[in-house]
């Protein structure tokens, strides 16, 4: 049978999300025809720096950057409006147009509605909250499942939108005040008027059915890059699971959630920090917090980029990686944030737990299990030179080649590119 190798590259965030993803879509969008993003919603926070200018998108693919790219925001995303339209608006300001940006008429709406019962949702589980980022991404997603969530493309039929509003406003009214006693409730008209007579106006014309354009555009054997959101241990299944988002980061869900068949995936890049970092609640086996972890977080600038949380901190977890590179299939490492383990004169790395006095190199399903995991680490040494200058794997430190080389090791995939400074410029490709 004829093998077809489509030009596709999937960026995907190997561990608890904020690896690097929008910086290095940016990087690969410089020269690809097509960016899209197929889940999660604006709990995602991508940072995109280049000529001197830093950028932060939560739900438009960080693509964007070079104009003659079509982004899409397909049919397994969830979005938020009001939050798209302050993008589109702040991208303009900047001098960037949202012409060639693509919104799937499949994507869910997040409502205000979906935000108050996240806060009240959290608020209700006390000290078993999850730490979400509370943009309603759990509540939109339940929705969906539940068969009642509404659609971008439900916005090209007022009539029919303003049923299916008033059906889940009632609904979570009366959810939010007798539930959850909830002074906040919520108005039909309201929610409408705001939506037909000032937000839709600004991105009407980029709804589309999103899947053709994939079909015909990979088919054609354009550059197409998927831009992943959140990371692989918050994938809803596969993570650590009650302490997840809400969609499914993996690359496996690239499928679903562009409705392309999944052979349209043939790269597909783990992005990786040197280290670890977690924000919001949930087992943490390599977390650590002392005058390291606080450099790490200083220097890294270690802080939540939609909600300023402080990140938490943690070794390299190599145990997380294999299990990462395994149920994404990971054909290559992109290493990031290097250039923050500098001046650390020695690293550990996780190279298996301790279970019930039982060594295992694997994630336990069961979160009871996982907590009880006691990390078993290999020391590395560290360097000292400033390393955000280098142009060449055969430029670093030995050390940190060997750092890198221990992590290829470990997880068995080759590392094809790392990262030592934010800046699009400081990304290597390795040969
Ligand atoms: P994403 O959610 O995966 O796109 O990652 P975030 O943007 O939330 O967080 C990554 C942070 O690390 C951002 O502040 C980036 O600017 C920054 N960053 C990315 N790569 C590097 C790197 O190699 N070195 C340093 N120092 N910062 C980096
Ligand atoms: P990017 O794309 C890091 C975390 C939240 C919380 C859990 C559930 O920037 O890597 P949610 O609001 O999704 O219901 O919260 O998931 N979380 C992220 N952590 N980076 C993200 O996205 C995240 N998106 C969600 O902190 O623990
Ligand atoms: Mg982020």
């Amino acid at each position: 049978m004829l093998e077809t190798k489509y030009q596709t590259t999937a960026v995907i965030g190997s561990q608890w999300g904020d690896e690097g993803k929008g910086k290095i879509t940016d990087y690969f969008a410089q020269n690809a025809d097509v960016i899209v993003r197929w889940s999660g919603g604006d709990n995602a926070g991508h940072t995109i720096v280049f000529d001197n200018k830093k950028f932060k998108l939560s739900i438009i693919p960080s693509g964007i950057f070079n104009q003659k790219v079509t982004c899409v925001i397909a049919n397994g995303c969830v979005v938020n409006l009001e939050k798209l339209v302050s993008e589109i608006n702040y991208l303009k300001e900047n001098g960037y147009s949202c012409e060639n940006l693509k919104i799937s008429d499949r994507a869910h709406i997040i409502f205000p509605y979906h935000s108050a019962l996240d806060e009240c949702q959290e608020l209700a589980r006390k000290e078993q909250a999850i730490g979400t980022t509370k943009k309603g991404i759990g509540p939109c997603y339940a929705d969906k499942m539940n068969r009642v969530g509404i659609r971008i493309g439900d916005l090209l039929d007022k009539e029919e939108f303003v049923k299916k509003l008033t059906f889940n406003v009632e609904h979570k009214n009366k959810i939010l005040k007798l539930v959850y006693n909830c002074q906040e409730t919520f108005d039909v008209t309201k929610i409408t008027d705001r939506i037909f007579n000032e937000l839709l106006p600004q991105f009407q014309n980029y709804i589309t059915d999103t899947r053709v354009l994939l079909d015909e555009k990979v088919k054609a054997n354009q550059i197409v890059l998927f831009e992943g959101a959140q990371g692989s241990l918050l994938d809803l299944d596969h993570g650590t699971y009650p302490f997840v988002t809400s969609s499914h980061p993996i690359a496996s869900s690239i499928a679903t959630g562009t409705g392309l068949c999944l052979k349209a995936v043939t790269n597909i890049i783990g992005i990786t920090k040197a280290y670890n970092t977690r924000v919001g609640e949930g087992v943490f086996p390599t977390e650590f917090e002392d005058e390291i972890a606080r450099t790490i977080r200083e220097v890294g600038n270690e802080y939540g980029t939609v909600s300023k949380r402080p990140r938490r901190i943690g070794w390299f977890d190599a145990v997380i990686l294999k299990y990462s590179a395994e149920i994404n299939g990971f054909t290559g490492l992109a290493i990031m944030l290097l250039d923050v383990l500098s001046g650390i004169k020695e690293l550990k790395i996780c190279t298996s737990y301790l279970l019930n006095n039982q060594e295992i190199k694997y994630v336990p399903s069961q979160i009871k299990n996982f907590a009880q995991c006691q990390p078993q680490f290999i020391t590395m040494p560290g360097w000292t030179e400033d390393i955000t200058k280098v142009t060449s794997f055969d430029q670093l430190p030995i050390n940190a080649q060997n750092y890198l080389k221990k992590i290829s090791e470990l997880v068995g995939v080759p590392i094809t590119m790392f990262s030592v400074g934010p800046n699009r410029t400081q990304t290597i490709l390795v040969q």
